[in-house]
């Protein structure tokens, strides 16, 4: 009896112990991020593993359980390959890691990221295709993947994303057309307030702004040049032109 109960507790302090070592992989995690980048401005200079957890580090926001809940790296001049290790910053809600040099793919790892509100990764240097793990973010609002180099078509799962309200994939090189179901057919041209179409043979710009009673949402596929338009509109099969 008394062997069982010592075992619980031990168990019981085991799980009590665990959110620390949750941190303490999180910090494992962004020094694996950061050991691939070269950041001549010294922004990641506080990103010390040996401390306890990431929490005291610059541009890393914890919540109260010391889980980091935010990254903010934009405009910091940093260059190099965003990693699988992202996908387990477990309850990260914010990647803000706009306005850099990143290359490579987005890793598929950040489908990973369940309670992301916010993936904002444009003006960098990306390429490679939208992964369609991304598809798995249900809590995503902004998704700004503009001003990078991405091919291929847009995942039709995205239309999973039903939370969306900003999806900037401007200025890339997408194909095919654009999804109209889930979030991209709340805002039906015909329903809504169109502010801007224009097409030069093929559509190269396709912004709507839509007002409603509390929200504004934006999706702009503008600049791509082998972007099609949406699937209603078009007469041609998804992946047309890919
Ligand atoms: C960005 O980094 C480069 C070195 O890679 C440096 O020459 C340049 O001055 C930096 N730019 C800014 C705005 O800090």
């Amino acid at each position: 009896m008394a062997l069982t109960s010592l075992l619980i507790s031990s168990c019981l302090l085991f799980l009590a112990a665990s959110p620390a070592l949750a941190s303490n992989s999180e910090g494992e995690a962004l020094c694996a991020f950061k050991s691939r980048l070269s950041d001549p401005n010294n922004v990641l200079q506080s990103w010390d593993q040996s401390l306890v957890n990431p929490c005291t580090w610059f541009h890393v926001t914890c919540d109260s359980q010391n889980r980091v809940i935010r990254l903010d790296l934009g405009n910091s001049n940093i260059t190099g390959a965003l990693g699988p290790e992202l996908g387990r910053l477990q309850n990260l809600q914010y990647l803000e890691l706009y306005r850099n040099n990143f290359v490579g793919k987005i890793p598929e790892e950040l489908g990973n990221l369940k309670s992301l509100v916010s993936m904002d990764l444009y003006e960098n240097q990306l390429e490679g295709e939208i992964p369609k793990s991304l598809s798995k973010l249900k809590s995503l609002r902004f998704m700004r993947l503009n001003n990078n180099k991405i091919t291929g078509s847009i995942p039709r799962e995205l239309v999973k994303l039903s939370n969306l309200k900003v999806l900037d994939f401007s200025n890339n090189d997408l194909c095919g057309t654009i999804p109209v179901d889930g979030p991209f057919s709340t805002f039906p041209p015909e329903r809504y307030e169109l502010l801007t179409i224009c097409t030069t043979g093929a559509l190269t710009l396709y912004i709507f702004t839509i007002l409603s009673n509390i929200s504004l949402y934006i999706f702009s596929f503008e600049n791509n040049k082998r972007l099609n338009g949406p699937e209603l509109l078009g007469l041609a099969s998804y992946d047309f032109g890919c």
